[in-house]
């Protein structure tokens, strides 16, 4: 089955944009995708949109589509019905370049700033195994496709320009409680999540989960186990007796 739907794109720059409208054909079993790439063929070949896999995995193709945050491969066509206009605009966190298309290089700059694995200096190949369970515990993270619809819609950073700087996002905390998490890793994490990653910006509100397409748990298994570490780090009086000892060493 055809029919024609309405959309509304956002077009323009950095310095100016709105929305243009435009009727498209849409067949059976397609995706806003499909629909973008029509548009393209056929109305606005100029039109900047980012994408690659088309199946959900390389996290290119975010954008908001009726103010919410969707990989455009993964949003099905029949979610909406025939006679609703499909607005799709560019993630709202990160700066336009053009059209649909975002400037994210502020999540590179985050990922960066994470420290690496650590593992025991002196450990050799075949030195330790990993427990199932351990494995399974970060399992769950390592789904993450980089797409940033969780970075885009956390409050803390969406209307809030100025706390970029103090505030690393969902995903890169998520990041740093998985490495945290890992028997192996000697660093301690929590000080650096609270104070140099902005872990205590975060409110617990659930927003990143609910858009993550991977389906992780980023708030419940990630953001929430290292809130506990950092307030037993904090707060367990035998935690703060043991630091004291050890400084007057
Ligand atoms: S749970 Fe925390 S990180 Fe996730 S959207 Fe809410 S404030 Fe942001
Ligand atoms: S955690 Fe989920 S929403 Fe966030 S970047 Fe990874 S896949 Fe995307
Ligand atoms: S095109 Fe790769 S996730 Fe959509």
């Amino acid at each position: 089955m055809t029919y024609k739907a309405k959309f509304k794109v956002w077009r323009g720059d950095d310095k100016d944009g709105g929305l243009h409208d435009f009727t498209v054909e849409v067949n059976d079993g397609e995706v806003v995708l499909d629909v973008v790439h029509r548009l393209q063929a056929t109305q606005a070949p100029d039109l900047a949109v980012r994408w690659n896999c088309k199946a959900g995995k390389c996290g290119s193709c975010s954008a908001e589509i009726n103010g919410m945050p969707r990989l455009m491969c993964m949003t099905r066509m029949s979610v909406f019905t025939e006679d609703e206009t499909v607005t799709i605009t560019p993630l709202r966190t990160f700066p336009v370049i053009r059209d649909l298309v975002t400037d994210v290089s502020f999540n590179y700059e985050k990922a960066r700033q994470v420290p690496v694995f650590e593992p025991p200096a002196d450990l050799k190949p075949g030195d330790y195994r990993m427990s199932q369970v351990d494995v399974e515990r970060s399992q769950e993270f390592r789904k993450c496709i980089e797409c940033y619809l969780c970075q885009n819609v956390c409050h803390v950073v969406r209307d809030h320009e100025e706390n970029k700087k103090s505030f690393s996002g969902p995903r890169f905390l998520m990041r740093i409680a998985e490495l945290s998490m890992h028997p192996l890793d000697t660093r301690d994490r929590r000080k650096e999540a609270q104070e140099e990653h902005g872990l205590g910006f975060c409110n617990i509100t659930k927003c990143c989960t609910e858009v993550c397409p991977e389906h992780i748990k980023i708030t419940d298994n990630a953001l929430i186990p290292m809130k506990e570490r950092v307030a037993d780090r904090k707060y367990d009086p035998l935690v703060w007796l043991g630091s004291k000892i050890a400084r007057r060493k």
